[in-house]
């Protein structure tokens, strides 16, 4: 056999060792639901005329049309259209009669980046429990001063729940045991959710029973549900800020207009303003690197905002931007690490902050779930995007940032 016979055989085998792969790929995947995988014009036919079709596509009433509208003038919602959500089903789940998923926070559990985080995805397990989803947050004072209901309604009350059977739930993992614990939960009325990490998220992507019940009913693919995905999602349909605090918003919003904007989150870790606070290594220069760095990177008529949980950090900004920095008034506390009254007073900046910074044109992150859970909520968050971690570095994309927060710089 001449070089080229082999050459020409290896090439072929080659080509048919792709095609298996690719054979097989499809095999998978077309088994989750063949009228979302259907590639043939024979099979789209039969489906486009079956009843699973005709009810996807069927006349939608108005109310419908409203919640479609409403979503489709809310910019961090309308991106999710081209994903084929099913906005109306995930606004409306199918629930069980009497059967209640409560995210319940009267201790602590978390700054807001870290809470919002586990609400996201205690909310996407109860529609794989068929449960209604209830947000029960005390500690350290109740959001519903400041937050409400945007399309989910997370607020109702329970009639007689001292009577209804119930569990608290502490600890979740992806484990087989705690996968069937889950599905053992059935005749429990009321699930009370303080579970402190994210580390059953995968039964919800991994499990074949639970992805169908999101991918079918509410058209979460799979590649929706990593969760800097969806997160921004389940946010804007759970949260809306209530008119007094988002009239304060608007009112500084006004003075961006068609400026640019640049901003820092700077979490230090304990000083003085936050002195039960953990002492994070490596920040002790973060604080001036960070200002001096959007000073290098800014025009001189561009504006500033700076959260920090530093008030000698948001005075050293002011002495350097002066009427360039917008700020938001209130007392800057860590909401799970001062103690009850103190927090309380500053879970309105906290949550404003968190706003505030979705406007945000350029960013500087900290390695904190707060700065990564807001930044998403920018309309571009991978623009523009930087972090501190042992001097300042920019992150092109998601992958980028998941070098950062766990890992090392
Ligand atoms: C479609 O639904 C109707 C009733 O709603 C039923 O009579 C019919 O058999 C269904 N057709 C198919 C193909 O399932
Ligand atoms: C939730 O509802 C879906 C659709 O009716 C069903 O397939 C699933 O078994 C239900 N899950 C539970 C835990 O009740
Ligand atoms: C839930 O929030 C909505 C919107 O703010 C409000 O109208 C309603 O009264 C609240 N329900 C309860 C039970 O607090
Ligand atoms: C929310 O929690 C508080 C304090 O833990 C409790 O008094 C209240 O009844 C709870 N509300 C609901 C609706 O579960
Ligand atoms: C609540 O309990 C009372 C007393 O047992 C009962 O009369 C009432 O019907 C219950 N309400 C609901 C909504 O179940
Ligand atoms: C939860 O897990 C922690 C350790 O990870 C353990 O100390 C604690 O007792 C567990 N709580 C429950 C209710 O199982
Ligand atoms: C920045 O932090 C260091 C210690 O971490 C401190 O010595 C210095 O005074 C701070 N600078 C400003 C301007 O706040
Ligand atoms: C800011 O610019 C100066 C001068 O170009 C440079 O020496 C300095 O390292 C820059 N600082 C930061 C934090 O980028």
């Amino acid at each position: 056999m001449s070089r080229y016979q082999r050459l020409y055989i290896y090439m072929l085998l080659g080509f048919a060792i792709w095609f298996l792969i690719f054979i097989s790929q499809i095999l998978y995947f077309s088994t989750f639901s063949t009228s979302d995988y259907c590639w043939f014009s024979s099979c789209k036919k039969k489906f486009s005329v079956s009843n699973i079709s005709r009810q996807r596509h069927r006349i939608i009433n108005s109310n419908e049309k409203s919640i479609l509208a409403r979503i489709h003038h809310q910019p961090l919602l309308q991106r999710y259209e081209s994903y084929h959500v099913n906005f109306v089903r995930l606004t409306k789940p199918r629930t069980s009669p009497k059967k209640y998923l409560i995210y319940t926070c009267n201790q602590p559990c978390g700054g807001w980046g870290d809470r919002t985080r586990k609400i996201v995805g205690a909310y996407l397990l109860s529609l794989v429990l068929n449960r209604t989803f209830l947000i029960n947050i005390t500690w350290p004072c109740p959001i519903t001063h400041l937050l409400e209901p945007n399309f989910i309604n997370w607020n109702q009350t329970i009639k007689n729940l001292s009577k209804l059977k119930h569990t608290t739930i502490y600890n979740l993992s992806a484990s087989d045991n705690d996968y069937r614990e889950v599905v053992s939960w059935t005749d429990i009325d009321v699930i009370f959710f303080k579970v402190k990490d994210l580390a059953y998220y995968s039964l919800l992507l991994w499990r074949d029973d639970f992805y169908r019940v999101l991918h079918i009913h509410y058209g979460l693919h799979r590649s929706t549900l990593f969760i800097h995905t969806v997160f921004t999602l389940v946010y804007e349909l759970l949260f809306k800020l209530k008119s007094h605090p988002q009239s304060h918003i608007d009112e500084i919003s006004e003075k961006i207009h068609l400026r640019h904007l640049s901003c820092a989150h700077i979490r230090i870790g304990k000083n003085p303003t936050n002195p039960n606070d953990v002492v994070f290594p490596k920040r002790e220069r973060m604080n001036t690197t960070v200002i001096e760095f959007l000073k290098n990177i800014s025009k001189s008529n561009e504006l500033m905002f700076i959260s920090t949980d530093s008030e000698e950090i948001q005075s050293y900004a002011r002495k350097q931007f002066r009427s360039r920095l917008l700020s938001i008034d209130g007392i800057i506390r860590h909401i799970d690490r001062s103690g009850k009254k103190l927090a309380c007073d500053g879970l309105e900046k906290t949550i404003l902050d968190f706003y505030m910074i979705s406007r945000c044109h350029t960013m500087v992150m900290s390695k904190s779930a707060f700065s990564f859970w807001a930044n998403t909520r920018r309309l571009k968050p991978y623009e523009n995007l930087y972090i501190y971690c042992d001097g300042i570095k920019q992150i092109r994309g998601p992958g980028d940032y998941d070098r950062y927060p766990y890992g090392r710089c």
